[in-house]
């Protein structure tokens, strides 16, 4: 979208590694109009803090846009700590049962809103009464959905943590992920997604996903059944080897969407594709 769309409208990108704020600040030019950033990220779950770069959008009159796709409003707000405009892909936790593919932008700013509302009107971005029924819908069990998700995905992870045939885990309800306690300050949960890299390579990926009964492959996330991807092929597939190596999306990750079936049976399910039976 940014490099092959928007940029033939003279709109340029600058890339920025999340893993240290004063990058943003660093990057900024005088045309620079607007922020764009993911928290929790996909799919290394990296954790950004809202509040400071609020600050530094602030100071340079820049507008903050927060992904929220993966808290999902129940467990993160992120007008309330500065941004401008929230996003969401309603495919995920909004809808929640994987039937729908829309999105939403949400703002408290009435300026933003009237020029987003001309557009949508304008352009034709706007999804079927159907669609737009059913994500309703799904918005009345977001609630219990997304306890049940963090519920099983904690349980989950701390599993996954002490395996011997996992490298590394992602998630950032665990007090080992780099950045615990700035999710624990902005976020009133971790939600349901957890990456891992498995020991081996690719092939390991491959057997594990074959052996896999519950966790379903397929590239989407957020509903209510447990999904499985392998971002290197997948929706991290598009992207040079080289640039994806940098961004430390290796051959071995594995984004699991956990969802809200019984966590036992999701834990054995686990437990035998890892070991291979
Ligand atoms: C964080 C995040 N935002 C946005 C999207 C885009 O969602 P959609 O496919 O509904 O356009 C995705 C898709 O995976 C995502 O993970």
């Amino acid at each position: 979208m940014l490099e092959k769309v928007v940029k033939n409208w003279g709109v340029t990108t600058t890339y920025v590694d999340i893993d240290d704020i004063t990058n943003f600040e660093a990057a900024i030019q005088p045309q620079t109009k607007l922020i764009w950033v993911e928290t929790p990220t996909n799919p290394l779950l990296k954790i950004i803090d809202i509040a400071a770069l609020g600050k530094i959008a602030r100071q340079h009159n820049i507008i903050l846009v927060i992904d929220n796709t993966f808290a999902s409003p129940y467990f993160q707000r992120p007008l309330d700590n500065g941004a401008d405009i929230v996003v969401h892909s309603t495919t995920k936790y909004l809808g929640g049962h994987s039937d729908i593919i829309g999105g939403a932008v949400v703002t408290s700013n009435q300026q933003l809103y009237t020029e987003l509302k001309f557009y949508q009107n304008a352009i034709g971005a706007v999804p079927s009464p159907f669609d737009s029924w059913l994500v309703l819908r799904g918005i009345k069990t977001l609630a219990v959905r997304m306890r049940e998700h963090e519920k099983n995905a904690l349980i989950l992870a701390k599993f996954l943590a002490q395996h011997p045939k996992v490298e590394r885990i992602y998630y950032p309800g665990l007090p080992s992920h780099e950045q615990h306690q700035l999710a624990k300050s902005q976020m009133s949960g971790f939600g349901g997604m957890i990456s891992l890299e498995l020991k081996g390579g690719f092939a390991e990926v491959e057997k594990f996903a074959a052996r896999l009964k519950l966790f379903l492959l397929a590239e989407s996330l957020g509903g209510v059944e447990s999904l499985l991807c392998y971002p290197a092929k997948m929706t991290h597939g598009s992207l040079p080897d080289a640039e994806r190596y940098k961004r430390g999306i290796n051959d071995n990750l594995v984004r699991l969407s956990v969802g809200i079936e019984n966590v036992l049976d999701l834990q054995a399910d686990l437990e035998n594709a890892l070991s291979g039976t």
